[in-house]
């Protein structure tokens, strides 16, 4: 582990290698303690670059054991080497050389999962950001592109599996019980995207012609046994692959694909050419292991590694300041993937929620940094939403403010212009200048400035002069290291609702511009005049949530409600039932603190049950519109002296409400939907459980028992009916004797099953009250925790923090003593994964005196620590500043 306080990077300083590497070849001898890595590189001098600059290697934790330069043994005058680096001096000024370095590493050891490493037996690798710096010592840096030859030597009888990028080339017995194989990938690339794999796996195979008609081998390689929950994975991977011919026009360029699914992984997965690695809870499912939310996320993220062939890999970031290009896009491309196959509406729905609850905080707090950072003291802590999901909604706008088709001239120039390049955030934006002569200057201080812009708007309509003025003034907050900000380029879609519901976008506009149903804001205030307005309009605005921002519009209760059930896009409609919700939770919430009794409009419940009974409506659109704004949701619309357990109980006391009222509408939803025949996967499927499961849980509390819960858990057939009765059980009546059976039936059923165990776990973690923390601490005693396992740290104790709001910010601090003790203790083994988890106290200030000050003490014991990783030390200092 590095436990420096980390060098800070600036995008300043940035300037190409003095080296340029020509060719790379690999040899691994791979043993689990020691494992032999010969490098041999090919470099030349860069043109102009003095003639004594040295060449500086960058390493992590290495020993080298062999230097050679042009296959002689190295003068040791000439190097310098440490574990961090190599520097060689005295080389040739103009000619080509080769340097020859052998290292011996330790898959074994290795608990950071960053470079070699073993999982569950099988050797593999995540090189992204700066991880091959731990397999040898290279300019592990993005902007260095090479071919790269890999030769792979394994015991034949544990490693029968010897892969890498690219293509294969051949193989052969070496001797007595070891075998060897060769790998070339012809397309030049940098370090993060090297991979290697070893082990003894099952594959699920399959094939796929491109759109030139050249057949693809596809192959997803799981652990023996596991090969048919691969199944719906290779499905996805193959809608994939024909939809980004069919939408981008990106054909894939190599003979073979190939997906490993590993049980030990930092992250979700990883896009290394040609040979992606996945976190396996990303690949494995079946109708009895895995959740609706498990088969979206699968597409989702299947899809968006394999896009990445094209954004990210053909075309690559010239340096981590850059990492939006790859990510917000992919992510951009991997949302109108998921919006093809399903519900285009409900997928927005859900992208808003999560871009509010996990990118919003981390605009609005310590951690909020521009889509386009300038500066990072550790690269691994910007993989962050504001990079992906910001980034993506920042391409969206793209797409917006150019149209249609300007977009996807702009793209294909991208694609045309930058193939083979490590190209930049400002190389992008060109190329759509380029392709639709528009300027993009303002536009692009959405990759610089941080924060969600504010915009508050108020409208006026004059019956005489038939004009409707909207006023729109916009206000981004500081955030750390940017105290003033520019106005910038909004782009919202709207449309006029008359009282009938039918819909305009209208016609003379004065005081701004407007692009058919885009209004652009680009003042810091401005007044859009619409003229010839014959009655008063409803303004539905930000519609399809055409810019990441917050609107603060009054509008009244019956606009909202004429929205809610008139407008044609169903995600305004949604976004209008919300608005109307939001108050009533946080009105729920001051009234809980203050000890008062809580009472719930009617109008409001009646307006919610009309949509849930309303027929027309797809289920998940109208299960989306029963799950009310969460506790997180409402604790960030109070913005300061949050009381958890209030604003829990307020909740509560509207979902109580609501269950009440609905009592008969939940049950003939219930009744409707209870059997929907065979299992698909698919979203209308998903969506008829989703609504059914949402009823269920009303009539849950309307009924106050857990009797309903347990004869939906005994009689359930898939995964999702049996954790949604299961969470139903447990989070409502934790004491109850349904309860204790219910979980200790699915302990046994799937203890062989370690991603069905950690929902599990998730679901224990996240009961609500001060109780959760005994249930925790007691659940990691038991046998199938394992503290080395990301996934099932993640589970019990990540899903804690961020997903149980009372249990984890009990009134007393021991919440965050405990998290604080958790993090210190899984540092030294993966920095990255203790970092990621210590983000969950990113809001602290936002919570009431009492538990702010205990959150501030447990991120002071951390940041007392003298042997903290760069990862945790870099997100604790910012935390607390
Ligand atoms: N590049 C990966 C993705 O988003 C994420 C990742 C980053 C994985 C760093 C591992 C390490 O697709
Ligand atoms: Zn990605």
């Amino acid at each position: 582990m590095r436990t420096d306080t980390g060098r800070i990077v600036h995008l300043a300083d940035y300037r190409p290698t003095d080296f340029v590497l020509e060719r790379v070849d690999l040899t691994f001898e791979l043993d689990p303690t020691e494992t032999k890595v010969e490098a041999r590189l090919i470099f030349h001098r860069r043109e102009g670059v003095d003639a004594k600059a040295p060449l500086v290697l960058d390493g992590d934790d290495l020993t080298m054991t062999s230097l050679l330069f042009d296959q002689i043994e190295m003068d040791p005058a000439r190097y310098t080497a440490t574990p961090e680096s190599l520097v060689i001096r005295d080389l040739p000024e103009s000619t080509p050389f080769e340097i020859t370095v052998v290292t011996m590493i330790n898959p074994e050891a290795n608990t950071q999962l960053m470079g070699l490493y073993r999982s569950n037996g099988i050797y593999c690798t995540q090189c992204e950001a700066e991880g091959f710096r731990r397999i040898t010592y290279f300019p592990d840096r993005p902007d260095v592109l090479a071919v790269y030859t890999i030769n792979i030597i394994a015991d034949k009888a544990a490693n029968p599996l010897l892969l890498s990028n690219g293509n294969f080339l051949g193989g052969a017995g070496f001797g007595p019980d070891k075998h060897f194989a060769a790998w070339f990938d012809p397309h030049p690339k940098p370090s993060y995207l090297f991979a290697l794999v070893a082990g003894d796996l099952g594959v699920v195979e399959d094939t796929f012609t491109t759109m030139s008609g050249r057949e693809v081998a596809l192959k997803i390689y799981v652990e023996h046994g596991k090969e048919p929950r691969a199944a719906y994975a290779m499905d996805a991977l193959k809608r994939s692959m024909k939809w980004d011919e069919e939408v981008f026009g990106r054909e894939y360029d190599l003979d073979i694909f190939m997906i490993v699914a590993v049980s030990d992984f930092n992250m979700g997965a990883m896009e290394n050419k040609g040979l992606n690695i996945f976190n396996d809870k990303y690949v494995l499912a079946d109708p009895e292991t895995a959740t609706d939310q498990d088969y979206a996320n699968i597409e989702a993220i299947i899809a968006h590694e394999y896009f990445h062939n094209w954004t990210g890999n053909r075309i690559t970031c010239r340096d981590w300041f850059q990492l939006c290009l790859k990510e917000g896009l992919t992510v951009y491309r991997d949302h109108e993937f998921s919006a093809d196959m399903r519900s285009r509406s409900v997928k927005r729905i859900a992208e808003v929620r999560h871009l509010r609850s996990e990118q919003f905080p981390e605009d609005a707090g310590p951690l909020a940094h521009p889509v386009r950072p300038t500066t990072y003291r550790e690269i691994n802590n910007f993989y962050t939403t504001t990079v992906y999901e910001k980034g993506s909604e920042v391409t969206r706008m793209i797409a917006t403010i150019l149209g249609r088709d300007d977009f996807k001239k702009g793209i294909d120039l991208y694609f045309e212009r930058h193939d083979g390049d490590a190209s930049t955030v400002e190389d992008f934006i060109k190329c759509f200048e380029d392709a639709s002569g528009r300027d993009l200057k303002q536009f692009s201080l959405w990759y610089h400035q941080a924060g969600t812009p504010q915009i508050t708007v108020s409208s006026t309509y004059d019956a005489s002069a038939k004009t409707l003025s909207l006023s729109l003034e916009q206000m981004i907050p500081a955030t750390p290291g940017q105290s003033t900000k520019e106005p910038m380029h909004i782009p919202l879609r709207f449309a006029l609702i008359s009282e009938n519901g039918s819909e305009s976008t209208a016609s003379a506009i004065a005081g701004g511009t407007v692009s058919g149903d885009v209004l652009h804001l680009t003042e810091r205030a401005q007044t859009f005049t619409f003229a010839g307005i014959g009655s008063r309009p409803v303004v539905s605005l930000n519609r399809g949530f055409s810019a990441p921002v917050t609107l603060h519009f009054a509008q009244s209760n019956d606009d909202l409600i004429h929205i809610a059930r008139h407008d044609s896009d169903l995600f305004a409609r949604w976004q209008a039932i919300t608005d109307i919700s939001l108050p009533i939770l946080t009105s729920a919430a001051k009234t809980a603190q203050a000890g008062g009794a809580i009472e719930v409009e009617p109008a409001f419940i009646d307006a919610l049950l009309a949509v849930a009974a309303d027929e027309a409506l797809e289920p998940a659109f109208r299960a989306q519109a029963l799950s009310l704004p969460s506790e997180a949701d409402v604790a960030r619309e109070l913005g300061g002296n949050n009381d958890p357990d209030a604003i829990h109980a307020g909740r509560q006391a509207v979902l109580s409400a609501i269950a009440k009222a609905g009592t008969e509408v939940f049950r003939t939803l219930y009744a409707a939907h209870a059997a929907n025949g065979a299992f698909s996967p698919d979203a209308a499927g998903a969506g008829k459980r989703a609504l059914k499961n949402s009823a269920l849980s009303f009539l849950s509390i309307a009924e106050d028992t857990p009797a309903l819960a347990a004869a939906a858990y005994a009689k359930a057939d898939n995964m999702t009916d049996l954790s949604q009765a299961l969470t139903i059980l447990a989070h409502r009546f934790p004491e109850a004797d349904e309860t204790k059976a219910a979980l200790a039936t699915f302990e046994a059923r799937f203890a062989a099953n370690p991603l069905v165990l950690d929902k599990w776990f998730t679901i224990q973690a996240t009961i609500p009250g001060a109780d959760a923390l005994i249930r925790v601490k007691s659940l990691m005693q038991s046998a199938n925790f394992a503290p080395t396992n990301p996934n099932r740290v993640r589970s019990l104790i990540g899903t804690f923090a961020f997903s149980n709001p009372t249990g984890f910010n009990r009134a007393d601090g021991a919440g965050y003593a405990f998290y604080a003790e958790q993090i210190l203790a899984i540092d030294p083994r993966n920095p990255q994964l203790a970092a990621c988890l210590l983000t969950a106290l990113r809001s602290w200030r936002l919570l009431e005196p009492v538990r702010a000050e205990h959150a501030r003490k447990a991120l002071e014991s951390i940041a007392a620590s003298d042997a903290l990783s760069t990862d945790v030390r870099d997100i604790v200092e910012r935390v607390l500043k």
